[in-house]
C-alpha cells in the first residue's frame, strides 16, 4: 500500500516491516519487500512475530492493520528463492517459524484486520486468513497455489482455507491452485468487504477508530469467545460465553458502559 507522506514511522527497528502508530492506538503494520512483492522471508516471519509482541505490550494499542508495500502485492507468498535450497528439516522448521509467527498474530488482544491490496497468494493468503478478518481492494487476489510449485501449503492454509470455506471448495482451490478475485473472496466469505485500492487504507482505519470507541476489556473478551468456541462443541462455547458475561460485570468497563446509557451520554472506557 502507498502511503501518505504524512505519517511518521514510529518504529524503525525492523528490517523487512514498517511499524507506524497512524493514529493513536492503531498501528499499521506494512511488510516492504516491494521488490519481490512482499514475499515472506525468514527474517520477514521472526519480525511479524516481534512486531506482534510489541503491539500486544503497549496496553494503548486498539487495532492493528496489516499491509504490503505498494500497489500490487500484500505477500505474493513464502520466499521461493529462500525455499529453493531448503533441506527437508530446514523446511520443516520453516514452516514451523510461519506457524508461530501466524499464531502469534491471530492470539492478540486486539482486532488484527488485513488491508490485502493486491497478491494474497500462499503464505499470503495464510496470513491474510490469520488476521481477524480480512478488507481486500479490487485487485486483490487470494489463492494457495503451492501445488503449482511442488509443495503443500505450509503456515496453516490447508487447515484455516477448509475452516473458512468448507471442505469441498477449500479442497478445489487447494489442488487447482486457482487465484480468487476479490468479488470470489467476498462473496466467499474470506473478505469482509472490497474496496477501490485508493480508499483501502481510508476503510481501514474507519473501521479501527469505530472499534476503538469501544471497550477494550470487552473486545479482548469477545475475541476468546469467538477464537476459542470455533474449537468447541455449542454447549461447551455457550458455558464459555457466560463465564465471560459474567466476568465483563466485575470490569470497570461495564460500570461506565451502562451508566452511560442510563444518563444518556457517550463512555469514557479506561
Ligand atoms: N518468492 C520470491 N520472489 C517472488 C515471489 C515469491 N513468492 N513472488 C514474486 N517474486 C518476485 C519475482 O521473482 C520477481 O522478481 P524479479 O523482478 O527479481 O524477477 C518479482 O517478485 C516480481 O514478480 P513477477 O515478475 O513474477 O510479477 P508478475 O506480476 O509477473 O507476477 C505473481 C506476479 C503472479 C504473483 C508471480 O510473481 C507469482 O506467481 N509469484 C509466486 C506466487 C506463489 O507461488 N506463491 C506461493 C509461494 S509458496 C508458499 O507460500 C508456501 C507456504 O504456504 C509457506
Amino acid at each position: 500500500m502507498n502511503m501518505p507522506e504524512q505519517i511518521p514511522t514510529i518504529q524503525a527497528c525492523f528490517e523487512t516491516l514498517l511499524l507506524t502508530e497512524i493514529q493513536p492506538g492503531i498501528y499499521l503494520l506494512t511488510i516492504n519487500r516491494p521488490k519481490v512483492l512482499n514475499a515472506l522471508n525468514t527474517t520477514v516471519l521472526s519480525e511479524l512475530a516481534e512486531a506482534a509482541e510489541l503491539v500486544d505490550n503497549d496496553s494503548n494499542a486498539r487495532v492493528l492493520l496489516i499491509t504490503g508495500a505498494g500497489d500490487k502485492s500484500f505477500v505474493a507468498g513464502a520466499d521461493i528463492t529462500e525455499m529453493s535450497t531448503l533441506t527437508p528439516l530446514e523446511g520443516k522448521a520453516f514452516a514451523e517459524r510461519g506457524m508461530a509467527a501466524f499464531r502469534r498474530l491471530e492470539q492478540m488482544k486486539i482486532p488484527v484486520i488485513a488491508l490485502v491490496n493486491g497478491y494474497a497468494l500462499g503464505g499470503g493468503c495464510e496470513l491474510a486468513m490469520s488476521c481477524d478478518f480480512v478488507l481486500a481492494s479490487e485487485n486483490a487476489r487470494f489463492g494457495q497455489p503451492e501445488v503449482s510449485l511442488g509443495i503443500t501449503p505450509g503456515f496453516g492454509g490447508s487447515q484455516r482455507l477448509t475452516r473458512l470455506l468448507g471442505r469441498a471448495m477449500a479442497m478445489e482451490l487447494l489442488v487447482s491452485g486457482r487465484a480468487m478475485n476479490a468479488q470470489e473472496a467476498l462473496q466467499r466469505g474470506l473478505a469482509n468487504h472490497v474496496y477501490a485500492q485508493s480508499d483501502l487504507l481510508g476503510e481501514g482505519l474507519a473501521l479501527a477508530d469505530r472499534i476503538s470507541l469501544n471497550s477494550t476489556t470487552a473486545i479482548q473478551m469477545t475475541k476468546q469467545l469467538v477464537q476459542r468456541g470455533q474449537d468447541l462443541d455449542l454447549e461447551n462455547g455457550c458455558v464459555m460465553e457466560s463465564d465471560l458475561f459474567g466476568l465483563s460485570f466485575a470490569t470497570p468497563d461495564r460500570a461506565e458502559g451502562m451508566q452511560a446509557f442510563i444518563e444518556n451520554r457517550k463512555p469514557s472506557f479506561v
